[in-house]
């Protein structure tokens, strides 16, 4: 029988709720959720409670003092990430922090070199790869049924309103690209391979934000493919799919298109079929948000098995700087008009 692996989740807001349902349910495959951290003391308690977590603190210094955590996960904004890493890869902790890994590509870098400086696991939570649905499209495309793609397409609109569970939106310097495009142009990468340029146009349509809520991205593969992906939280239409990403990936032998409703249709030649790829509803998840939330499961377990076999995660510091560069690159772009090439990771 393995130890446990001891888990402490910083940051007890809107979203760490999911985090912390994960972390129950992966007390099956040895996750024991020791503590949790929020300068609010309410609700650093209020989860204690909830979650039945022996500990709670409002100072993640007074936490890594007084317990012995195995994994830290951050689920504090992006604000915050370069000093709690910091704190916790300085006490050899292995962390996880939510995405976005940095307000700015400094701040990302400087933390990956400290991890890799002091050899402690430092992975992102980058979720939507590990989606139920777009793991199925993973699968097709890894498995050669429509050849190396050569085109793509993966867009996410939506008039959901996200505000109220996330007001600080209104007030991102840089918003949908960083927040909702990270995870996107993440999926590009998965699923054509290496970003060789970029161009990107913005748009703010609701008066109310500060930053663009609306991002139309051409890419250019290091493979040759091209790929759009666009993306908003202005859209209207009916029905709405939030929170779905829906995608369209053409290949020399086929394609696979990932459809409202969670439908996935596969062609070959003259045949095609279509496969419900919906993630199942979990005693915690509710719709629209279930396949969001069963990502984060897939994710904690994916992070948890990582360290473990003491590998990089998939999503490793390394890796999710080099979906940064896109992000870089497409802020980039927008500003100046001109084609932008992501950066190389230091
Ligand atoms: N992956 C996804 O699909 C997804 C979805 C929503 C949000 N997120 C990400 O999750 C992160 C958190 O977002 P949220 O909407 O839950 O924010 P939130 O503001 O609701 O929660 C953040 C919490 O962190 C606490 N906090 C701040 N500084 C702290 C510190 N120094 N120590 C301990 N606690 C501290 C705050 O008090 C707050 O309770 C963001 O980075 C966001 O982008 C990811």
């Amino acid at each position: 029988m393995t130890e446990p692996v001891r888990v402490a989740v910083v940051g007890c807001g809107f979203f760490a709720r999911n985090h912390l349902f994960a972390w129950k349910d992966l007390a099956a495959h040895g996750a024991d959720l020791v503590a949790v951290c929020d300068i609010d003391p309410a609700k650093a308690e209020a989860a204690a409670r909830e979650f039945g977590v022996p500990h709670w603190y409002t100072d993640m210094d007074d936490l890594m003092s007084s317990e012995r955590v195995d994994l830290l996960d951050i689920a504090t904004r992006m604000d915050t990430h370069g000093l709690l890493v910091g704190k916790a890869v300085a006490a050899g902790i292995a962390t996880i922090v939510q995405k976005p890994f940095a307000p700015d590509w400094d701040a990302a870098v400087a933390m990956k070199q400290s991890a890799e400086a002091t050899g402690v696991f430092l992975a992102v939570h980058e979720n939507f790869r590990f989606q139920t649905p777009l793991q199925r499209v993973r699968n097709v495309v890894a498995g050669g049924a429509i050849g190396v793609p050569t085109w793509g397409r993966i867009s996410f609109r939506t008039g959901y309103d996200v505000y109220a569970g996330q007001p600080y939106f209104y007030d991102e310097e840089r918003f949908i690209i960083l927040d909702l495009g990270v995870h996107t142009l993440d999926m590009a990468r998965v699923l054509m391979g290496e970003v060789e340029h970029v161009f990107c146009e913005t748009q703010r349509r609701n008066p109310k934000v500060r930053a663009e809520d609306t991002a139309t991205i051409m890419l250019r593969h290091v493979s040759g493919a091209v790929s759009v992906v666009d993306f908003s939280y202005e859209s209207r239409k009916l029905p709405d799919t939030f929170p779905e990403t829906l995608l369209e990936i053409e290949g020399p032998e086929g394609s696979v298109i990932l459809e409202p409703g969670l439908q996935m249709r596969v062609t070959r030649g003259d045949e095609t079929s279509t496969t419900d790829v919906g993630a199942p509803l979990l005693p915690w998840t509710e719709r629209p948000w279930h396949v969001a939330q069963e990502g984060v499961l897939i994710t904690c377990r994916h992070m948890l098995e990582s360290f473990r076999a003491g590998e990089p995660a998939e999503t490793s510091a390394e890796d999710n700087l080099k979906t940064f560069a896109v992000v870089e690159a497409a802020y980039e772009s927008a500003h100046t008009r001109r084609a932008a090439k992501p950066r190389p990771v230091p």
